[in-house]
């Protein structure tokens, strides 16, 4: 992979490139057209997990041809258990009422999945006419939870990355593109 382009590249904690700006707006266009197709008649609630899909959702949103409403969540860990229990916390729940809407959850990266499947069931529960989930990052090589993945932009390799609305510590959130962020270098 190429390292990150000029002038980003004077943060040594920035790794290679992992999406770059040009390909991640040219996939995020085509799957406006592919949500755009598949919704036709039915329009669609999004709702963007804070706070990493943030600028995925703006862009998306802006890639479908259809009256699309926004919602947002926030979750968090459950203690230090939670990456393996998957339990989260609710810490800012919807405002909206999702019976018989067509809901589409907006997610910035799956990992081993557990957060997309507990939010999936507790969603579910709210009696939506549909439930699907559109994710911008897939890291493989992750014994990944089944979550079934309607739409997916990226599969990537099993590094940790940042950018496009992904943080470390909140930085590099506002980065145009994904790139993997180095721990030694940065002396974590
Ligand atoms: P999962 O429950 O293991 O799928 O964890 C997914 C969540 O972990 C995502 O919503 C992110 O908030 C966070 N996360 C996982 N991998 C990364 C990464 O590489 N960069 C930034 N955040 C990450
Ligand atoms: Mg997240």
């Amino acid at each position: 992979m190429p390292p990150v382009p000029p002038p980003y590249d004077i943060n040594l904690d920035l790794g290679e490139l992992v999406v770059p700006e040009d390909v991640l707006q040219a996939r995020i266009l085509e799957l406006g057209r592919q949500i755009t197709e598949d919704y036709q008649g039915r329009p669609p609630l999004l709702v963007g997990v804070l706070k990493g899909a943030f600028v995925f959702m703006a862009d998306l949103a802006r890639a479908i041809d259809l009256p699309v409403e926004f919602d947002f969540m926030a979750v968090s860990s459950y203690g230090a258990a939670t990456k393996t229990s998957g339990v989260v916390r609710i810490v800012k729940d919807l405002d909206l009422d999702l019976t018989d809407r067509h809901v589409l959850i907006v997610e910035d990266i799956v990992d081993s999945g557990l957060t997309l499947s507990y939010l999936r069931k507790n969603l579910l529960a709210r009696n939506p006419a549909s439930l699907e989930i559109c994710a911008l990052l897939v890291r493989e090589g992750n014994a990944a939870t089944e979550v079934d993945l309607r739409y997916v932009a990226f599969r990537i390799p099993p590094a940790f990355v940042v950018g496009y609305g992904l943080d470390v510590a909140e930085r590099y959130r506002n980065l145009p593109f994904v790139c993997v962020y180095n721990e030694k270098v940065a002396g974590h």
